[in-house]
């Protein structure tokens, strides 16, 4: 099957909107946890990047939408701090929901029956049931004018992770988490470790030819 430029633009809105978020791969399936001066926000982001290690920053992608107001960014902004919390196989569902346009009033932990825990001293709120969390600072957002969309940039601040999860290396293995995978909107994928493979030197490189 092909699809030309010209094909995709004249895709019927959603089954693109399919396609386009689901030929990328496997990305990250993470809850945002933030709080307003009056309530607690969570929403599933799939979008997060880790951009540099020393400072230690990651981003994730806000997408345009005109018609509805952003709680998580709105939160950000306003607040300085969030939290990033991974979604593990066992609630999946109940994080898929927490995409649902609620009213601002209304807590994503409450509807969608996650439980609130607040760590270090930290406001934001982590979600209790994930098994790995990270408490972010707000450092930055940069608006990126092609896709009229707003890249967020937040420093790590605390990591929360279970210590049978993490090699001596530092290495952090996904499937002991159970953390799942996305794809698309829609879809969610259990991790499955394959292989660890040493850092490629060029003097390393197996014999592919004679293999
Ligand atoms: C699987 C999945 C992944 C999503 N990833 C993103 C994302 O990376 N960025 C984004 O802005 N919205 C993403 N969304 C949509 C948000 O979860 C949704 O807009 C949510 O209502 C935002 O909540 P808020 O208004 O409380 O901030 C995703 C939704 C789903 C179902």
């Amino acid at each position: 099957m092909y699809f030309s430029n010209e094909d995709i633009k004249n895709l019927p809105r959603i089954k693109r909107l399919n396609l386009i978020n689901s030929i990328t791969g496997v990305k990250p399936a993470n809850l945002i946890g933030t709080r307003s001066n009056v309530n607690s926000n969570l929403a599933i982001i799939s979008s997060i990047v880790h951009l540099s290690t020393n400072p230690p920053l990651l981003s994730f992608m806000l997408r345009p939408d005109h018609k509805v107001r952003r709680h998580t960014y709105e939160n950000i902004k306003s607040e300085g701090f969030f939290t990033i919390n991974n979604i593990t196989d066992n609630f999946i569902e109940q994080a898929h929901y927490t995409s649902a346009k609620f009213d601002r009033e209304v807590s994503e932990f409450k509807e969608c029956n996650f439980t609130e825990e607040y760590l270090s001293d930290f406001t934001s709120p982590f979600v209790k049931e994930s098994s790995l969390k990270l408490g972010m600072s707000y450092v930055e957002s940069v608006f990126i004018k092609s896709s009229n969309t707003v890249m967020v940039v937040g420093k790590i601040e605390h990591i929360y992770i279970s210590e049978h999860a993490i090699n001596k290396d530092g290495l952090v293995d996904l499937e002991v988490l159970k953390t799942v995978g996305i794809s698309g909107l829609n879809s969610y994928y259990k991790l499955k470790k394959l292989a660890d493979f040493p850092y490629a030197r060029v003097e390393d490189v197996p014999d592919f030819l004679s293999k």
